[in-house]
Order: structure tokens, then sequence, then C-alpha cells
């Protein structure tokens, strides 16, 4: 067996995870979508070294906190359950980092969330953050598109403003990757 940090479960056992916890089965759907998703992104990727094995079992955990909520919330409830589990840091890390384009310190106070920065930072992190974006339920939007939609629900605010703005840096970083 791998260092703690290192265990990953396998696709069968994630799936698995996610209907014992009572995951909606549309999120479950989404998920596998996310999943497919990333890894077309991460498998166009040359100029860097990306785990594909990390991103497949990251995004269709992405969502596991929704377990308990739907709210902001989510994202650091996974963390935990995973972290709880003995799995690997770095799949705890993706669930707290993939709403909206992450979220700093601002952010994070002003949805309710302990002042804290959940920003992705390793590329596998970004890859996640960047293909839940595209993945509106299970149809594939358009970074922009998705972003309207947000704004016409929410209006154009500080929080979603900058959301775009990180998404789209991390699409062209991304790209410049390729
Ligand atoms: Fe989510």
């Amino acid at each position: 067996m791998g260092k703690k940090e290192e265990i990953l479960p396998d696709r069968e056992f994630a799936l698995e995870l996610l209907r014992i916890l009572k995951i909606p089965l549309s999120v479950r759907r989404h998920s596998e979508k996310v999943a497919d998703k990333a890894i077309e992104i991460a498998s166009k990727i040359k100029k860097a070294n990306v785990d594909i094995n990390l991103i497949e079992i990251g995004a269709l955990l992405h969502d596991i906190g929704r377990s308990k909520t739907h709210g902001f919330k989510h994202a650091l409830i996974g963390g935990k359950i995973l972290r709880q589990r003995g799995f690997s840091e770095k799949l705890a890390r993706i669930c707290e980092t993939h709403i909206l384009g992450g979220l700093d310190k601002e952010d994070a106070k002003n949805v309710g969330l302990p002042e804290k920065e959940y920003l992705p930072i390793t590329l596998e992190e970004k890859i996640i953050c960047l293909a839940d974006k595209h993945m509106a339920g299970t149809r594939e939007v358009s970074i922009q598109n998705r972003f309207n939609r947000w704004f016409q629900k929410y209006g154009r605010s500080k929080i979603l403003l900058k959301s775009k703005k990180r998404i789209e840096k991390i699409q062209k970083e991304i790209e410049e990757l390729m």
C-alpha cells in the first residue's frame, strides 16, 4: 500500500461510494460527465505531466459533499469526507477548490465559508475546476454561456465577475500547455 496521501480509490469504488452516500443520480451523472471532460482536456496537454488517474477519480468525487448540502459548503464537506476516509489529500483539495473559479479569502467570507483561500493550484485542480464549469448538469456549455446564465440568475456580482476572470485565466494557461 502506498503512503496515505497517495490513496486513490478506483473508478468502481468511487462510484459505489457516491451511491452509498446517496448522492442524487443527477449529481452522479454530472460527475461522470465532468470526469469525461476533464480527461478530454488532460489528454490534450503535451507540455506538462498530468495525473490522469487523479483527474478521473477527483472529478468523480468532486461533488461528494453534496451528500450533505448543495450550498457552497459542499466543497469543504467533500474534502472532509475524503480525509476522514483516509483518501489522498489531493482528492480533498480537488473538492475544496472546484467552486466557481476557486474562492479567495474575500469570496469565501462573502459566501459564508471560513476565511481561507480555496483556489485551484495544481494542474489537476485547475483542470477539474474548468471541466466542472463546462458541464451544466450533463450538458456541455462554453464558459461564456455558463457565466451568462449565472449573470442572468444572480446579476453581475463581484464574485461572479472575479470567478469568470479566474476561469478564463486557467483556460488560457491550460491551452498554452497543449
Ligand atoms: Fe460542486
